[in-house]
């Protein structure tokens, strides 16, 4: 009889890290009756809102819809343009198209994969209404240097935070969290390859209390009195639908799974800081290989881990040989006007370092749960495959 294989080893790009807490909050609201948009989604606001530090947070769907909302609340319309990164998940460009704008992308920062502020002023029109900027895989981007251009010519800035839970910058001498905002608006997701998950979700913050009004009424088709108010209300209150909104609602059995994660987040962050610290350590010796890059003035949660490939370095053949050894990975984050829902979109400007950043680099196994021996047993693969490139 043959012998059983012994399984095989397989080292996921990213876990969720849920547990029996996360099952019990999700438990609280199917007991209660208050399913959707309640009284866990108002708790879960406030938590966040103290998190980042923001005075304003209003929980959506997702992170694509808060991005919608945010760039609406700019203003952003038909024939706007919006100064923004092609280098980015869909959802980035995506949402500036929603409002039946243009996305104009400018290049990245090779060093961080994040906008580059120089290529932001170059692209300015009288067309233009905002800068969409990402925080890419969870790396602050240079706010401090965008902020100034948004304001002399008068743009809204809006952060794409959706993997920067938890990420920090050093603002004006003191370590901040992204999501204060220090834009007018942080986007945030919590879908499961981010750092805290809820399934699905997404939240806004503002520092502009009149968007935050704004972001409440469109989440719920402009429903003039929600129904938590109606509810608890004594007298019989009869709603009117003030403009033209959406259902972007985010569930009370998601936000109840939210609190949970939030409680989890800054131990999460040391950990994955830790691990990413180790990757320093154990691949700095692989010749031609590119670590990433944090400024002094940044603090990443490393929502991924993205390493540049040494020239010789193929990376498909790279990625199969590493699979085959059970290690899981990703190419380099997509840049959307190489996609087919784009190639009939100007391109305005060159985009070398974005393709590049996608073609020549790796993002690597990083999650809270991964142990040191699974990350040894990564950084070994990686030593015997790119050596025997070199
Ligand atoms: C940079 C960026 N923006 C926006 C999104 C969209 O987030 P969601 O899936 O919550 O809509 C993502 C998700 O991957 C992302 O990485």
């Amino acid at each position: 009889m043959d012998k059983p294989s012994p399984a095989k080893r397989m080292i996921p790009i990213s876990l969720p890290l849920l547990g029996e807490e996360e099952q019990a909050a999700a438990a609280r609201p199917i007991g209660s009756g208050w399913v959707t948009q309640g009284p866990e989604v108002a708790a879960f606001e406030k938590e966040f809102a103290e998190y980042a530090g923001a005075a304003h947070a209003c929980a959506v769907s997702n992170c694509t819809t808060a991005l919608h909302l945010a760039l609406k609340a700019a203003g952003v319309g038909h024939g706007d343009e919006v100064i923004t990164v092609s280098h980015s998940f869909i959802a980035t460009a995506n949402s500036i198209r929603y409002c039946g704008a243009l996305p104009v992308f400018v290049d990245i920062n090779p060093r961080t994969f994040n906008i580059d502020p120089e290529r932001v002023e170059e692209a300015i029109t009288e067309r233009t209404k905002a800068v969409l900027a990402v925080h890419q895989i969870g790396m602050p981007c240079d706010l401090s240097a965008l902020l100034p251009i948004a304001r002399r010519h008068g743009l809204a800035l809006i952060e794409d935070a959706a993997c920067a839970i938890g990420s920090e910058i050093l603002w004006e001498g003191q370590w901040e969290k992204v999501g204060k905002p220090h834009g007018d608006a942080a986007c945030f997701s919590f879908h499961p390859r981010k750092v805290i998950t809820t399934g699905d979700g997404g939240m806004i913050t503002t520092r502009h209390a009149q968007w935050d009004q704004q972001f409440r009424l469109w989440r719920q088709h402009c429903m003039s009195v929600p129904d938590t108010a109606r509810h608890h209300s004594d007298r019989v209150i009869v709603e009117h639908y003030t403009g033209l909104g959406y259902n972007y609602r985010l569930t009370d059995i998601q936000a109840a799974v939210g609190r949970e994660q939030l409680k989890r987040l800054p131990s999460m962050i040391v950990r994955r800081r830790e691990l990413a610290e180790r990757y320093v350590k154990l691949l700095s010796d692989i010749e031609g290989l590119v670590l990433p890059h944090e400024p002094a003035w940044a603090r990443s949660t490393w929502q991924s881990y993205c390493l540049g490939l040494p020239e010789q370095a193929s990376q498909i053949p790279v990625m199969q040989a590493l699979k085959d050894l059970g290690v899981a990975t990703k190419t380099g984050i997509m840049c959307a006007h190489r996609e087919p829902a784009y190639v009939s979109f100007p391109l305005c400007h060159p985009l070398p370092e974005s393709e590049r950043a996608q073609d020549r680099s790796l993002l690597i196994p990083l999650f809270t749960q991964m142990t040191e021996d699974d990350q040894d047993y990564v950084v070994d693969c990686l030593h015997k495959i790119l050596n025997a490139t070199a």
